[in-house]
């Protein structure tokens, strides 16, 4: 006994000793302010119903969507990112810069309702567009990207003038955010900020949220635009170009597998970094509780303590209203 008490000099646990001293040296702190809720809205639907891949969530009819946005202003969720579903597609994804598309009516009917929610809406095609691809498709089945970026361009603006606070380009088409701040200036909207999913890996754990939103590609799969998992300094390239090409924030998808992302990105850049806690790591931890191998609060707060502590300053992520009623609680 006495040896054992002569050496030790240091010891750590007298930190972790209580609840009070955990809180006081905790480095990371996860709050609601950090968090940005997903909402699908649906042309096709009438009465929502729930996303059978993501459960918990629902589509909304476009002039329902007030519902769901002044729920998550209640809960203290500072922002959403909305997402559409359109009743038809086309080739060239026309529906995405329709002024009375999906997505425009229902950021017209939140901005009314819920003025001081800030709206964040996705920028990109796959969704309209028959093939489902994130940009136009040549005869030999190239994803061509100048033409698409007129497309995209077009729908950023039309959502602005909706009244989007934040427009979010998800295509990784190159040149995107250069683009869209050339029009959004050229039109008197200097004031609308740009996201950019900057570093977006083509990954298998966006399945539940292409059946959400109906968005798989017909052919092919996305690794001619999206990033190779291999791949992290390229993802910092593509980070600095979006920031140099005028992006107000930038963003690491998915989260969970990509954390040495994050990790440097926050070390690389001076803009606050968006991470995207995406569909399929929720279907993972929604399924392992189904199971009963796991507790959701718990395993929650752990996953998205861990993200922001790899340096995310805010987060997207499904479990948004969970997070932010455990956190109040
Ligand atoms: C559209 C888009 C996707 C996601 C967000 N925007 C799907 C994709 O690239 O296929 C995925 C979000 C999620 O899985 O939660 N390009």
């Amino acid at each position: 006994m006495m040896r054992v008490r002569d050496f030790i000099r240091q010891r750590p646990r007298r930190l972790r000793a209580t609840q009070s001293i955990r809180r006081l040296v905790a480095e990371t702190n996860l709050t609601t302010d950090r968090l940005i809720l997903p909402l699908f809205v649906d042309e096709g639907q009438g009465e929502p119903s729930e996303i059978e891949s993501l459960p918990g969530h629902m589509r909304w009819a476009p002039e329902q969507m007030a519902k769901p946005a002044r729920e998550a202003a209640e809960a203290g969720i500072p922002a959403v990112l909305v997402f559409g579903v359109p009743a038809v597609k086309d080739e060239v994804g026309s529906q995405a810069y329709n002024p009375k598309g999906v997505v425009q009516r229902a950021v017209a009917e939140i901005k009314r309702e819920v003025p001081d929610l800030i709206v964040i809406t996705d920028v990109c095609l796959c969704q309209y567009t028959s093939h489902g691809h994130c940009g136009v498709v040549s005869e030999a089945g190239e994803i061509l990207n100048d033409p698409t970026l007129e497309l995209i361009s077009k729908t950023a603006l039309s959502q602005a003038q909706a009244g989007a606070d934040i427009v979010a380009p998800s295509g990784m088409m190159d040149a995107t955010v250069r683009a869209i701040r050339e029009v959004l200036d050229e039109s008197g909207f200097q004031q609308t900020a740009i996201m950019a999913y900057s570093a977006k890996y083509a990954s298998a754990f966006y399945g539940p949220f292409r059946e959400a939103a109906d968005s798989a590609p017909q052919f092919g799969d996305r690794r001619s635009y999206q990033l190779d998992p291999r791949n992290a300094r390229e993802a910092l390239r593509e980070i600095a170009l979006d920031v140099a090409e005028g992006a107000d924030i930038v963003m690491v998808k998915p989260a969970l597998a990509y954390l040495d992302v994050i990790r440097r990105a926050s070390m690389s850049v001076n803009v606050p970094l968006a991470a995207y806690n995406v569909s399929g790591e929720y279907a993972m931890v929604k399924a392992a509780v189904a199971k009963g191998l796991m507790d959701e609060r718990l395993g929650v707060l752990e996953i998205l303590t861990a993200i922001r502590r790899a340096g995310a300053d805010m987060i997207i992520t499904y479990h948004a209203k969970d997070v932010a009623k455990w956190l109040a609680g």
